[in-house]
């Protein structure tokens, strides 16, 4: 069982490349961030307790998201590895993320880090458009859609997300990078952490986390 834990600050581009790279490696792509907006969408109480964190631009708290993220390694799809997104955001996420694996005696094989300055963030942040459908994620400049408003996957209306506002990034980059950086430093002691240079395009970014993540399974 492959676990990937792919890094990154909101808008590094994580739900860009978590895709690709789990439908080259044949693994599941698991998004915290999808799994709170399908529930917000939902209506269900998960979803309305989210909900008031996200709009504010705060972490959901980690009780709620770590179960939350055990019922989904549960599935059957999971069973054969995964590409985890915006999971673990905390310290503690990181250690229950482990805990939980070494019951099923796994551990996290690699965890690509896509680096990309703050100032770059906000712009791509404020012009970016997800589908309704999915969550694929656009940017009206530096990866439009081939029609507006359109995703080009499956069909369905894009829209921008109510914490793309400017004051919500700010909030989020404030509050979310600290505990972030602490989960940077867990995988760096673990020796599993790869950099990667998030501030080029997107399909030089690709390449980049797919040679490395290639050349890591061939060792085994
Ligand atoms: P989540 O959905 O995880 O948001 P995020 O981490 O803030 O990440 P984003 O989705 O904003 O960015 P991304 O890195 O996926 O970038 P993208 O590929 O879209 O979480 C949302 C909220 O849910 C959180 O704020 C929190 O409240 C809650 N939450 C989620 N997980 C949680 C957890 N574990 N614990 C507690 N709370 C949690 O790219 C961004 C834009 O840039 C796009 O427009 C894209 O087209 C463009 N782009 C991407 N790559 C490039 C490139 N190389 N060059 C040019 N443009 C690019």
């Amino acid at each position: 069982m492959r676990i990937l834990v792919l890094l990154g600050a909101p808008g590094a581009g994580k739900g860009t490349q978590a895709p690709i790279i789990a439908e080259r490696l044949g693994l599941t792509h698991v998004a915290t961030g999808d799994l709170f907006r399908a529930a917000v969408t939902a209506g269900t109480p998960l979803g309305r307790e989210a909900k008031t964190y996200m709009d504010r631009g705060e972490l959901v708290p980690d009780a709620l998201t770590v179960r939350m993220l055990l019922e989904r390694l549960a599935r059957p799809d999971a069973q054969a590895g995964m590409v985890l997104d915006g999971f673990p955001r905390t310290a503690a996420q990181a250690r229950a993320l482990d805990a939980a694996l070494a019951e099923r005696g796994v551990r996290v094989d690699s965890a690509p880090y896509i680096e990309v300055p703050e100032d770059v963030l906000f712009s791509r942040l404020a012009g970016r458009w997800i589908c309704r459908a999915s969550g694929h994620p656009y940017h009206e400049a530096l990866n439009p859609p081939s029609v507006p408003g359109v995703c080009d996957v499956d069909g369905s209306e894009l829209y921008q997300r109510p914490d793309d506002r400017p004051d919500v990034v700010r909030a989020r980059l404030a509050r979310q990078m600290p505990p972030f950086n602490d989960v940077v430093d867990h995988y760096r002691r673990s020796g599993v952490l790869e950099p990667v240079n998030g501030a080029r395009p997107i399909e030089q970014v690709t390449h980049d986390l797919l040679s490395r993540l290639l050349a890591a399974g061939e060792r085994g």
